[in-house]
């Protein structure tokens, strides 16, 4: 049973990869290298599981207080953000 869990998982992960890779990776990339200029990725790590209108409008915050980002890699941010679960590795590592 375990065993038919996994691979239902690995399945299903592996059709998502294949059809958000791209955006998702971008968005990943610039999470691990731009949120972390100004304080620790901790503080995103424990609001995961909020939605997509909590990121867009959190996202803008962190431009106002000086991050650059153009508008479209901060979409890649928030849709990825918005799709992370509670505890997602790399954010919360
Ligand atoms: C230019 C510096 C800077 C950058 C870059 C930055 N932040 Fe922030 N962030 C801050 C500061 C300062 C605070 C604390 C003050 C505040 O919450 O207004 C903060 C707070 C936060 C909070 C807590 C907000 C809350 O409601 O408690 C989250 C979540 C967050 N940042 C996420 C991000 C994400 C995601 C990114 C990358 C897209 C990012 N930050 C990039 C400066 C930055």
């Amino acid at each position: 049973m375990y065993r038919l869990g996994f691979l239902i998982l690995a399945f299903s992960l592996s059709w998502v990869y294949a059809c958000a890779g791209q955006p998702e990776a971008k968005g990943k990339e610039l999470l691990m290298a731009q949120c972390v200029s100004c304080h620790s990725n901790q503080i995103t790590c424990i609001n995961l599981g909020e939605d997509r209108a909590y990121w867009d409008k959190t996202v803008v915050r962190m431009v106002k207080k000086g991050m650059d980002m153009s508008d479209e890699e901060q979409d890649l941010v928030s849709e990825y953000l918005a799709g992370l679960e509670p505890g997602a590795s790399p954010v919360c590592e």
